[in-house]
């Protein structure tokens, strides 16, 4: 009986991590994280201060949450994360780094959540996702607001700063929301 219990248990926590990985790939994108080479590259691009919000849409193992609240002044820094495993790693993680008060690593589809509150937005996901999420984002986004994309623009907007230094290194498209929606493109380098 309890050899039973035990495996029935085991069954439920490799669903738990496989499936909900596997969800996130089907979502919006599976795992991969920024380099972290790019992570100052990011935060630089971002230009953050200390009256922002700032979330990261599907934070994966919480490297650019706790590198947002050690670089940068942001009042709160958001991370939504939807596989299992990553969410608890990186709730640990940022609890050992001593950043749970700055931190809140929230369980969720962030396709599914209202992403209003948020005054800077950092993204790493696929094409396909950056597709839905810019329609999601001329909805519930205020004017001014920030969007940073790593790696994939956001089909049909115009960004207002790229930072691409060479065929080397990973694009980083900067996004600002206006009334209008129009923004113009300035290469960086
Ligand atoms: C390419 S990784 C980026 C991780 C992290 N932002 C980084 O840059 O290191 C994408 C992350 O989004 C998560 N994810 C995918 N779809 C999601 C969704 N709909 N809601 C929340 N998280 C999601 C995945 O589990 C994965 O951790």
């Amino acid at each position: 009986m309890l050899t039973t219990l035990l495996y029935i248990g085991l069954l439920c926590v490799i669903l738990l991590v496989f499936g909900t990985a596997a969800y996130a790939g089907f979502r919006a994108s599976p795992w991969l994280p920024v380099f972290k080479k790019d992570i100052q590259r990011i935060v630089t691009l971002a230009g953050i201060n200390e009256r922002d919000v700032v979330y990261d849409l599907g934070s994966g193992d919480g490297r650019i949450l706790i590198a947002l609240a050690n670089n940068t002044k942001a009042r709160l820094v958001v991370g939504y994360e939807i596989s299992f495993l990553l969410y608890f790693w990186s709730k640990v993680r940022v609890w050992f780094r001593g950043f749970s008060k700055r931190i809140e690593v929230r369980y969720g589809d962030f396709l599914n959540r209202d992403l209003g509150q948020a005054d800077v937005l950092f993204c790493f996901l696929t094409p396909k996702a950056m597709k839905k999420l810019g329609l999601k984002f001329q909805h519930e986004l205020h004017p001014g607001t920030t969007v940073i994309s790593y790696s994939f623009p956001i089909p049909g907007w115009h960004a207002v700063a790229k930072d691409h230094p060479d065929e080397r290194h990973i694009p980083i498209y900067k996004y600002i929301i206006d009334e209008s929606m129009q923004s113009v493109t300035i290469e960086k380098h």
